[in-house]
């Protein structure tokens, strides 16, 4: 079955097509960074107007690259969310025209759906069950994955997602956006052990986060380096970043212990945009190792935003016999545990 996958829930214009057979047969993505930069954050109207631009072209592009035609094509699976409603509304209605011209059934994914299976367009994947750390923009999740559909969220953020963190972090330092990129490679040029950052929630039971008091402690940290006036404030922000960063990465890999110790599934996979950090990477892998595990993740460009993820779920669940009635199924909201599990 080929399935072409539309993603339009925030700021990346992502398709692409996925063969039940071949694997992933082509994908193209028009990222908005520039567009929302001088706004230091994604402004939704423009998102969509964006979306619109390219969404046909980007799709045309796709196909060119598959090498095969859009009758070829046996669904169309499309993010119906969560996200910015607007910019989900531009791939859905595109998504449900396309279907109807073509005559094969759409179906609306989960966003998050996506990125959680999106270690399995990689070679080797991951075999169920597993462990997910699902850390983006919008989400930070523990869930144990049993199969497509079957997600128990083992723990959750409770305030600000790991990336959003990043994100007003980046801002408070004033080093622009996206937050995370930028943030992580200040890192690189960090001093360790200058600053000592608190690792939160790791100190009692459970599988839940909480970032949000990180981004005050960087507020404090920053105004009480710059009242003492140490010199290079460049280097201070990158000493501070550095700290950031670390505490982090060591908060999501005690978590990601707690949650191996308690299940005694031994496979981890890291999803989400955060999973392209190196640093988060390096410090799993070599938990992950220690327990006797293997760790998993999609390559960078698949870590954050993409269509890829979206038309792989869609085959997945086209192949099970779903797919939508003839409605545009678009929310910005939707709780994960309302997914079906496939037979
Ligand atoms: O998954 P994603 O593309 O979008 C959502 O679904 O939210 O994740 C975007 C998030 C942003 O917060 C961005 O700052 C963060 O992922 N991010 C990173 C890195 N690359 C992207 N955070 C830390 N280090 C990175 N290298
Ligand atoms: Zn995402």
């Amino acid at each position: 079955m080929k399935v072409l996958g539309i993603e339009t829930s925030c700021d990346e214009t992502g398709i692409a097509i996925y063969d039940s057979e071949q694997g992933l047969l082509a994908h193209s993505l028009h990222s908005q960074v520039k567009l929302h930069a001088e706004y230091g954050g994604v402004v939704p109207e423009l998102a969509s107007r964006d979306h619109i631009r390219y969404l046909l072209p980007l799709t045309e592009k796709a196909f060119q690259q598959a090498g095969i035609c859009k009758q070829d094509i046996d669904g169309i699976a499309y993010t119906a969310g969560p996200g910015l409603i607007g910019a989900l509304m531009v791939g859905a209605s595109a998504a449900r025209a396309m279907a109807m011209a073509l005559d094969v059934p759409a179906l609306g994914v989960h966003h998050m759906e996506g990125h959680l299976l999106a270690p399995m367009l990689e070679s080797p994947s991951p075999q169920f069950p597993f462990i997910a750390l699902l850390v983006s923009g919008g989400h930070t999740l523990l869930a144990e994955v049993q199969g497509v559909g079957q997600y128990k969220i083992l723990g959750e953020s409770l305030d600000d997602a790991a990336g959003e963190a990043f994100d007003k972090t980046a801002k408070l330092l004033d080093l622009g956006y996206p937050g995370g990129p930028v943030l992580a490679k200040l890192a690189e040029q960090g001093y360790a052990g200058i600053y000592h950052f608190p690792r939160p929630m790791t100190d009692r039971p459970g599988l839940d986060f909480s970032f949000s008091g990180l981004k005050t402690f960087t507020l404090n940290t920053y105004q009480t380096a710059v009242a003492e006036d140490l010199g290079d404030q460049q280097q201070t922000k990158a000493n501070i970043a550095r700290a950031f960063e670390e505490a982090v990465v060591d908060t999501l890999r005690i978590k990601c212990q707690r949650a191996i110790k308690q299940t005694g599934i031994k496979t981890l996979v890291i999803a989400g945009g955060v999973g392209a950090n190196l640093r988060l990477r390096a410090s799993l892998k070599v938990m992950v190792e220690k327990q006797g595990g293997k760790l998993f993740y999609p390559r960078i460009e698949f870590c954050t935003d993409n269509g890829a993820m979206i038309a792989y779920v869609g085959c997945q669940r086209l192949m099970a016999g779903q797919y939508d009635p003839l409605i545009i199924h678009a929310r910005a909201r939707w709780p994960m545990e309302e997914l079906s599990q496939i037979s």
